[in-house]
């Protein structure tokens, strides 16, 4: 079943207000990224292996996707095959591959939701950057979308979840708005549940703090692009109480860590 999340991509109402949102958040993107190349690359070295199959589930425009890439084809053989639920960053994917030289490890592209996905082949590598919030059925019985990742893998693969955990100014936000949002916490307490074997690497991004989205009582013009996307239109379409209500929860926030965008690595095993 559809959320409501994952139709707003459909739709393509997010696109542009994600670009501007992640242009901001870039800096966090980019450490965490290195973390996760790392981990990638000690569990294929531990593993022997010299050639990668990726399946990359919600890859979107590619933000994370391809300095992934980029950095792993320098030591590994890559075979990449895409997937995402709308085709509207297809084309933004393909010229970042381009740009990057990448086009000769790209495999199938899969337009359709992880939840319908059947193909045929393994993956060394199931990642899922920051998509899993489109993603249902994770606590389902029957067709369960986090054991689906364990029967796509070969026998040494790992997926890779990157998720925003709860106590976190971006899942705050949409919670507050009355969205419904996963956050690490849940999907960890499910995977307890189905006995899926796992390691959680916390991120943080100590470079941001609460001066990043203020000015003294001010949202920071640098933000607007931030604030936009989790509010789901532009900030100049959000109402006087909507931003009222939002600089009143952002000054009282006393922790500091809150305005650190922290995410979990969620690695899985066979
Ligand atoms: C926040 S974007 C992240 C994109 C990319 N991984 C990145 O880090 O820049 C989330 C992506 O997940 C996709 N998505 C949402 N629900 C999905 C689902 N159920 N199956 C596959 N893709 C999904 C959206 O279309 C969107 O491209």
């Amino acid at each position: 079943m559809e959320n409501s999340y994952q139709k707003t991509w459909k739709e393509n109402q997010l696109v542009e207000l994600y670009d501007k949102f992640r242009r901001f958040i870039d800096p966090a993107e980019k450490e965490y990224i290195k973390i996760l190349i790392s981990e990638i690359e000690k569990h294929c070295r531990a593993h022997k292996m010299d050639s990668i199959r990726i399946l990359d589930i919600g890859a979107g425009a590619g933000h994370s996707t391809v300095p992934i890439l980029a950095s792993l084809s320098k030591k590994f053989k890559i075979e990449y095959d895409y997937l995402d639920v709308s085709s509207n960053q297809k084309q933004e994917f393909i010229k970042e591959v381009k740009d990057n030289k990448l086009q000769k490890i790209l495999g199938d592209f899969w337009i359709t939701s992880w939840e319908k996905f059947s193909g045929g082949k393994k993956y060394d590598l199931i990642l899922s950057y920051h998509s899993w919030y489109g993603i249902t059925d994770w606590q389902s019985p029957r067709n369960n979308t986090l054991l689906k990742i364990k029967k796509y893998l070969t026998k040494n693969g790992m997926g890779a979840i990157v998720i925003n955990s709860r106590n976190n100014i971006t899942q705050d936000i949409v919670l507050e708005r009355g969205e419904k949002i996963v956050s690490s916490e849940n999907l960890l307490e499910a995977m307890k549940s189905l006995d899926i074997f796992f390691l959680k690497k916390p991120l943080y991004y100590f470079n941001f703090n609460k001066s990043t989205f203020l000015t003294g009582e001010k949202i920071k013009r640098s933000a607007y692009g931030f604030f936009g996307y989790l509010y789901r239109k532009p900030f100049g379409e959000m109402g006087k109480l909507e931003k009222e209500k939002l600089m009143r929860n952002l000054l009282n926030r006393k922790d500091d860590c809150y305005f650190k965008i922290p995410c979990d690595l969620i690695e899985i095993f066979k």
